[in-house]
């Protein structure tokens, strides 16, 4: 089923209003993933690829198993991490360098964290439908923005 844009308007503020302690950041980080996939329902797959030496490993997520190593440049999430951008999928059965996980995952948006200006990670989105992103790219760019300060 698809979300709205005022539900993940939503997602971004209670995201955006966690509490600003240290201590409890990776737990910030993980609700956010949970409340993002709440808001993005059920089939929906949220997590982030790390960088890690020369590669991305997958981090926290919610949703099915997923690939555990990425190269930059592979799929959307390496090529998300390698342009340092944006890289938003409306039907992943259409394009080449696509790294299936889960068959049932038809679109996709990958967008990069910055630590201090440097991507450091990837918030990576599937969903099982055909989605256009453009309207909510902003809103999934400030998303990873928040969650970038809780890595
Ligand atoms: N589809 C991604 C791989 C990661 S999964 O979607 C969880 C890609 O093409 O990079």
């Amino acid at each position: 089923m698809e979300f709205t844009k005022s539900e993940l308007e939503s997602a971004l503020l209670g995201i955006k209003g966690m509490k600003d302690d240290p201590k409890l950041k990776s737990c910030h980080l993980y609700n956010a993933l949970a409340l993002l996939h709440l808001c993005l329902g059920e089939g929906s797959w949220v997590g982030l690829y790390l960088a890690k030496e020369d590669e991305l490993l997958l981090g926290p997520f919610q949703g099915t198993p997923a690939c555990e190593r990425i190269a930059f440049g592979k799929g959307v999430v390496g090529t998300s991490f390698q342009q340092e951008r944006t890289v938003s999928i409306p039907d992943v059965r259409k394009i080449e360098n696509y790294i299936c996980c889960d068959a049932s995952a038809i679109s996709e948006i990958c967008v990069p964290m910055k630590v201090e200006g440097k991507t450091v990670a990837i918030l990576d989105i599937d969903l099982p439908f055909v989605h256009d992103f453009s309207e909510e790219e902003t809103t999934f760019e400030a998303i990873a923005d928040a969650m970038s300060k809780y890595l």
